[in-house]
């Protein structure tokens, strides 16, 4: 059966107190709604609806960034859940599989468990996600007969009796289209709220005649987030998991409590990860690199045997061929690194190709943006960068090259020469000796006078 998605993520989010839109608070470095759309799409949808509204130009980027084959249906007016999903009718007509509905707050919701729901579809029409809450709070409630759903009552209209009910919605439902969209023609907006509750279509299934199933998960699965206290958990809640999962594909972590994953970080077996490292988005590590303790990484690329920090940075763009070594204070910004290239101490590396074997001595900066312009400096194999050498990019160093220790390099440097760019030193015999006289007399005359 071919599902498609719809993923609701027009609501404000005012418990937020936020001008971005709820949706777009990032969880492991990665909008919130990514996580729902990454979870959704290893069912293979074959149509991904994100529904918009407060925020939409910006929702609509970050749905597209996450999968540029998504569509956007724009929700002018947040009238309530079932008033969304039916904004994403046109994308699906003439779509005759399943449709799951997602929320974009809610960031954990497993895929073997819509691949469960989807499994109940058999024996449903209408599937919804259900969990057993701690503190059930003001989620709806389900109404079981039997194995049956009878219907959803929204907390805001619950009777005592159901507000004692343990068993809520997650949110996620799972119908065929057609059903799913019949269904929700027929929903009203009479309740608490004033709101067309998509809720509210599990009671008109019954009416109807049609089964109503509920699948159960985790509570940890379902949290949806609608506050920064909420946010700050989930957070706590996905870099736990995600140290275990390192853990357990067998990266070393010597103090894994104290680092920080993002939604897309890999990291390869045998790879040793000291305290207090920094996963950005976008970041990959080979088997058997090294990061030591207090690195900050993002959108970069560590290949095997690579050595990096401690407390080094590498920024979007870094990409460490095998055995490359990157020191202490170390900032590395879009910028190539070949095998066996080494910046040990102190340098700036940006917009840059650093050939095989080169060594980049200590205070190195490349001077890459002339205040409007950003220039890529181009260094060959086996070059040997003298400490504090400054190079002015545009710039290339022919392989073998060589700079001294203190060279302001302004113009190319061919293969296998040695470029001097700092001014000659004077030496005067004796002067320091007489200086210091001179100066402690001063001293001590002031004291006495
Ligand atoms: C909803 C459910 C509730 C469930 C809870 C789980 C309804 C009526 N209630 O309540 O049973 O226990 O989620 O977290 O569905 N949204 C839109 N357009 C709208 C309204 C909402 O896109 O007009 C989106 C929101 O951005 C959000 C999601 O739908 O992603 C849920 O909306 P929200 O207002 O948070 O619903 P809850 O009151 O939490
Ligand atoms: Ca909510």
């Amino acid at each position: 059966m071919s599902v498609s998605l719809v993923i609701l993520a027009a609501g404000l989010g005012s418990r937020m107190n936020s001008d971005t839109p709820k949706v777009l608070h990032p969880l492991g470095g990665a909008p919130l709604l990514a996580h729902a759309m990454r979870a959704g799409s290893m069912l293979a949808p074959e149509r991904v609806v994100v529904v918009t509204g407060h925020g939409a130009e910006a929702v609509a980027r970050a749905a597209l960034a996450e999968n540029p084959e998504a569509t956007v249906a724009h929700q002018a007016e947040q009238l309530g859940t079932a008033h969304a999903v039916a904004q994403a009718r046109p994308v699906l007509s003439g779509f005759r599989g399943d449709v799951v509905v997602l929320y974009g707050d809610t960031p954990f919701v497993q895929s073997e468990t819509l691949e469960r729901m989807q499994a109940a579809r058999e024996r449903h029409a209408v599937v919804v996600l259900g969990f057993e809450a701690g503190d059930p709070g003001r989620y709806g409630r389900l109404v079981m007969a039997g194995d049956q759903l009878e219907s959803i009552v929204e907390f805001k209209d619950a009777t005592p009796e159901e507000r004692a009910l343990r068993l809520c919605n997650s949110g996620v439902i799972c119908a065929d289209a057609v059903t799913l969209f019949e269904l929700v023609d027929s929903v009203g907006s009479d309740n608490a709220a004033g709101e067309f509750y998509l809720t509210d279509i599990v009671a008109i299934a019954r009416q109807k005649g049609l089964s109503v199933g509920v699948v159960r998960c985790d509570e940890a699965e379902t949290l949806g987030i609608n506050t920064r206290a909420e946010l700050a958990a989930a957070e706590a809640a996905f870099q736990a998991r995600m140290r275990a999962e390192a853990l357990e594909n067998g990266v070393t972590l010597i103090a894994p409590e104290t680092i920080h994953f993002a939604l897309d970080t890999v990291i390869g077996r045998d790879a040793i990860v000291g305290p207090n490292v920094v996963f950005g988005p976008g970041v990959t590590v080979e088997s058997g690199a090294l990061i030591r303790a207090f690195c900050h990484l993002e959108g970069c690329h560590v290949s095997r045997g690579a050595q990096v920090g401690p407390f080094a940075r590498l920024r979007p763009g870094a990409e460490l061929a095998e055995d490359v070594h990157v020191g202490n204070f170390v900032e590395i910004k879009n910028a190539i690194l070949d095998e066996g290239a080494k910046v040990n101490h102190l340098s700036y590396i940006g917009d840059a190709d650093i050939g095989e074997k080169t060594n980049i001595g200590a205070g190195t900066i490349t001077c890459n943006y002339d205040g409007v312009f950003k220039h890529r400096t181009v260094i060959g194999k086996r070059v040997f960068v003298g400490s504090d050498t400054m190079l002015v990019a545009p710039v290339r160093l022919g392989d073998d090259a060589m700079t001294g220790s203190g060279s302001v390099i302004t113009s190319d440097v061919p293969a296998g020469a040695l470029a001097l760019g700092r001014a000659r030193q004077e030496t005067k015999p004796g002067l320091a000796l007489r200086l210091m006289e001179r100066l402690r007399a001063l001293k001590a005359k002031k004291k006495e006078g």
